[in-house]
């Protein structure tokens, strides 16, 4: 049995998820606990909201709310929106949380006794009278490339190019709209990465097999234009983790704190600190996934998520923690994903265009999204939903394949057996042709899971399903019956035992369809068919069962017509 240690990237506090970013990161890292809990491993899946930053105090605000209010709200609404989703995290975290306060200000102290931390005197917009400085969002004004005129400190949303605050034209404070502002001279902190260049490219070098997305982002920020910069790990904002630190090199640094994305990944460590503090555990519970010294040198970490967050995850993050000078365990693997866009555009939740993770729930089930997103998870390239494909690959992959198996099977056996297995023969050469086929499947679906290959995978748990069908079209159990019924008995005892098997190799995928499949089959062995023989012999003949609920009801055309105008428009 092994030790894996998943997170999932963090999803920022401020607002509801759309499926680009569930299927970007949380999902795919649930199938992967999912399947490796299912094979007996022991498992610790970590997540949790990023509370901080400008976009938090920036939601709060227009949400007329104090920011710790609207924090403890939304994380309450996302952690609902991910049981939903039957995202099965150990724990779901806050980053605003103490354990992250205190971690992260001890990895600061670490990294500034180690000289890899330098105070910078910088120039940053002022508001009189808001009296204090305007990082970031907290500034708008006029672009100086397009002349869109609600331009952000940070960024133009109209033509995507990366500003400064001091950058814009007529700027004006986003809180106020006070355009009293003044450049003056604040200190921050840095953190010297390029320090740490070597040792970082060195790591990533070492590392066997990692995605070409992920090593490639890596190493174009290692190496392009200037190499890895030095960065600002401090803002004056009033919400975060306070920039101090016991036995660090400075003061002065009152009134500011961590930048969000300094202290967001310490949430990782910080978060496990959260789940053994509620289960009742003591330090030595958490520390034995993080610490290399206390029993992490054979936990396996993956991480999953979008290829936006990859230079945090593969620079800042571990410069963070190598740079401490402590034995922290670094990432072993890290499975990025590209953009999933939306029916001819781009997801977008400034704009509220696309599917949102509430209102996805509010017309479907958890399962039918899970089974689109994952078997279309944008691996290779950007990848796109539409509500044609949408409704394609439900009806046939779920509701005609898998579901009308389990409906065809148990209600035929209902009527000329009753719900018990039925006894008849011993299995023939066409059930040992089934085994050794689905064999060949099961072993490649268990690599590709292996080996986080999403696509991959649902491929082949459909190719499973769809052998199963086709030993039923050929078997004709309902034809069998009328000339000779005792193989037709057999016939059914399988195909029962195989809905118990689909229920297990499923479940990674479609939890709740694959938790009514064993309800149905009467049965709570859920144990791995690392021997597909012997587990198409679990549910003996006299065993009972029921006949499931309709597992997956198709989309009509008119839903399809309805949803597709319902999200035309913006949220
Ligand atoms: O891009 C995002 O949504 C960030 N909130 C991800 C943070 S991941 C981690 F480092 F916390
Ligand atoms: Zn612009």
């Amino acid at each position: 049995m092994a030790r894996i240690l998943i997170t999932s990237a963090l999803p920022y506090i401020n607002g509801i998820k759309h499926l680009g970013n569930l299927v970007g990161s949380q999902l795919p890292a649930d199938l992967y606990a999912r399947y490796m809990r299912g094979r007996g491993h022991e498992v610790m899946f970590i997540c949790a909201t990023d509370e901080h930053g400008t976009p938090a105090e920036l939601a709060a605000a227009k949400a007329g709310k104090p920011v710790a209010d609207y924090c403890a709200e939304m994380h309450d609404t996302q952690g609902e929106l991910a049981r939903g989703f039957r995202l099965s995290f150990d724990h779901y975290g806050r980053s605003s949380s103490p354990q992250n306060h205190a971690l992260t200000q001890h990895l600061a102290a670490r990294l500034g006794q180690a000289g890899l931390i330098e105070e910078v005197t910088e120039k940053q917009v002022y508001s009189i009278t808001d009296a204090r400085f305007l990082p970031d969002r907290y500034i708008e004004g006029t672009c100086p490339n397009c002349g869109y005129d609600r331009a952000r400190g940070d960024q133009c949303e109209n033509c995507t190019k990366q500003l400064d605050p001091t950058d814009l034209v007529n700027p004006r404070s986003a809180i106020s709209g006070a355009t009293d502002l003044e450049v003056r001279e604040t200190k921050h902190l840095f953190l010297r990465q390029s320090a740490l260049r070597d040792r970082l490219d060195q790591w990533i070098d070492s590392q066997q097999g990692w995605p070409v997305l992920t090593t490639s982002i890596a190493k174009k920020w290692l190496h392009d234009g200037n190499g890895l910069q030095d960065r600002g790990i401090t803002r004056d904002l009033d919400w975060g983790v306070p920039a101090q630190f016991d036995g660090a090199p400075w003061q002065g640094m009152d009134g500011k704190v961590f930048y969000v994305w300094f202290d967001a990944p310490i949430e990782y460590i910080a978060a496990t600190a959260e789940w053994a503090e509620a289960q009742g555990l003591d330090e030595a519970a958490w520390r034995r996934w993080w610490r290399e010294d206390e029993g992490a040198d054979d936990v396996r970490y993956v991480q999953f998520m979008g290829k936006d967050n990859v230079p945090f995850h593969t620079l800042s993050f571990p410069a963070t923690l190598m740079g401490s000078g402590e034995p922290w365990k670094m990432v072993d693997y890290i499975k990025s994903f590209n953009y999933l866009n939306y029916d001819g555009g781009q997801f977008s939740t400034s704009l509220g265009r696309g599917v949102f993770m509430d209102q996805a729930l509010s017309i479907l089930p958890a399962d039918y999204w899970r089974w689109w997103l994952l078997s279309h998870a944008p691996e290779s390239s950007d990848a796109e939903f539409t509500w044609e494909n949408f409704q394609a690959s439900v009806n046939k992959d779920l509701a005609d394949v898998l579901g009308n198996l389990a409906s065809r099977v148990t209600k035929f056996c209902r009527s000329k057996f009753g719900e018990v297995v039925p006894e008849g023969g011993a299995y023939g050469p066409r059930e040992d042709q089934l085994i050794a086929d689905l064999t060949t499947r099961l072993r490649a679906y268990e690599a590709h899971m292996e080996a986080m290959e999403i696509r991959k995978s649902a491929s082949e748990l459909r190719a499973l399903w769809v052998l199963g069908n086709e030993y039923l079209q050929d078997a004709a159990p309902w034809s069998t019956f009328k000339t000779d019924p005792e193989a037709a008995a057999a016939q059914i005892r399988l195909a029962l035992n195989l809905i118990r098997v689909y229920a297990i190799v499923s479940r990674p995928f479609i939890p709740d369809a694959a938790a009514s499949l064993m309800q149905a089959m009467g049965s709570d062995d859920w144990s791995w068919p690392e021997d597909l023989g012997a587990a198409l012999a679990t549910l003996p003949a006299g065993h009972a069962f029921t006949v499931p609920d309709v597992l997956f009801a198709k989309i009509t055309d008119e839903q399809r017509a309805d949803w597709e105008t319902r999200f035309a428009g913006t949220r």
